[in-house]
């Protein structure tokens, strides 16, 4: 298979980052996902369900394509004795998952798969640790176009955990990117000072990275191009470099739920990461929760921006067939899955200043709140208000790097349409409680 690997050139930083022929995985992944909604209740309807609505709801055509099986598809007690491969639960995909694919690409979707890089998957199902290859080429065989690859089991079948040798994500000292911080981050933080890699450490040579690896390079050697995403929940620090050198997208962190507190969370994490967001090399802050109970329509237009701002994956986890309205509309908004899947420019926003507080504070509650990203369209601003109350929010045009050469801009509210006009200086707006004021500004006016 031909890979064309490109060299994207970060402000201070540089990164390989992996795109296959066809330009497969150099943009965000659209899609759908079965596993916040469905957990283990998988069959081949849920996914024929999902792609039906994808195609009839219009979001095929806005851009989500994958519909994506996540864990308790095969055969749990284990692998084909002869041919060493994992087996479909064909009570499950009655005609293999190669027939739920052919049904799928008529469709005009893809289909994507899940593994783990262990010796079993997080439900304790057959995985792919030294069966890499085979697992590979049986996943090409059948038409596969994504698999995501979970991090459970990798010491052996009775820990569910992943390695010891690797630390565990944390912010990085802004100070040296080599560094990190030397306490516990925030109250529920993950890490502490015993899992903390030392200053200068190489994480090339951590297990977390060789277990990757292998599988990247067990894809690379298949017959079939098969976008790589790592479910290694920040582990060994991917967002270093290596995770935009071996996959298309990789988790910094451990599983969303719908909850306010949680994708907060998830915001602040990835704020720090951003430096690495560039054309196929995307951090995966999870699948989205919208449509799934739990998010006010606030919290789940600022869940929509943040991840389309950050350029993470867009995989809808929510039950597609009785999905609301109102967050369908959130999910097909033309302004922010442009920005997600602009050709021309592959970063994405980035804080421009903190807000509430100080900028680069690390908290998991308040997190940075203004943030600024180009694209061929104009520069978008985010101004997202996480407090619990309602807040007036002002971009200033001086404090914003791509807007602060000029005194007015034409603007687009992204969330209503509406047309803003000519801009002088600055915007001011309402923004509610937990919600994110979305702008787009365009041609100096
Ligand atoms: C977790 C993973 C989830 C989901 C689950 C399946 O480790 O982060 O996204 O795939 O396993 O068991």
């Amino acid at each position: 298979m031909l890979l064309i690997f490109a060299s994207v050139l970060f402000s201070g930083y540089e990164a390989s980052a992996k795109v296959l022929s066809g330009d497969i995985g150099r943009l965000p992944s659209l899609g759908f996902n079965s596993w916040n909604a469905f957990g283990c209740n998988i069959n081949e309807d849920i996914f024929l369900n999902a792609a039906r609505v994808l195609v009839d709801e219009g979001l095929k055509d806005a851009g989500y394509t994958y519909v994506n099986i996540d864990d308790c598809w095969s055969v749990k007690s284990g692998r084909d004795n002869d041919t060493g491969r994992i087996l479909p639960d064909y009570t499950k995909f009655p005609d293999g998952i190669n027939g739920t694919a052919e049904k799928i690409h008529d469709m005009g979707l893809q289909i994507g798969i899940y593994s783990s890089a262990g010796e079993a998957t997080c439900g304790g199902y057959p995985a792919s640790l030294g069966h890499e290859t085979v697992d590979a080429e049986t996943f090409a065989e059948w038409g596969i176009d994504y698999l995501k690859y979970d991090n459970c089991y990798s010491e052996n079948t009775s820990s569910q955990s992943s390695d010891n040798d690797t630390c565990k994500a944390c912010v990085p000292d802004r100070t040296n990117q080599n560094s990190w911080v030397t306490s516990a981050p925030g109250a529920n933080g993950t890490c502490t000072n015993s899992n903390l890699c030392s200053a200068g450490y190489d994480y090339s040579k951590s297990t977390t990275y060789s277990r990757y690896k292998a599988m990247s390079d067990a894809l690379a050697s298949a017959n079939r191009s098969i976008l790589f995403n790592m479910c290694v929940w920040g582990r060994a620090k991917p967002s270093s470099g290596w995770g935009a050198d071996i996959s298309s997208s990789w988790r910094i962190t451990g599983d969303i739920y719908a909850s306010w507190s949680r994708i907060v969370q998830i915001i602040n994490q990835a704020s720090f990461q951003l430096d690495s967001v560039g054309f196929g090399s995307h951090i995966d802050m999870d699948m989205l929760e919208i449509g799934n109970s739990g998010l006010s329509d606030a919290e789940v237009r600022s869940h929509m921006a943040l991840w389309a701002g950050f350029k993470s994956p867009l995989l809808i986890g929510a039950n597609l067939s009785n999905i609301a309205t109102s967050d369908l509309g959130v999910l097909k908004n033309q302004y922010l899955l442009a920005f997600s899947q602009d050709k021309e420019v592959g970063e994405g926003v980035k804080p421009y200043k903190w807000g509430t507080n100080a900028d680069w504070t690390f908290n998991e509650t308040s997190p940075a709140e203004f943030y600024s990203g180009s694209s061929s369209n104009g520069t978008l601003v985010l101004m997202f208000n996480p407090s619990s109350e309602d807040q007036s929010k002002t971009a200033s045009f001086s404090e914003i790097p791509e807007l602060s050469n000029r005194d007015s801009f034409t603007a687009i509210d992204i969330w209503s349409g509406e047309d803003l006009g000519c801009v002088r200086g600055s915007y001011t707006s309402q923004t509610s409680s937990h919600d994110t004021t979305a702008i787009l500004f365009g041609k100096a006016c």
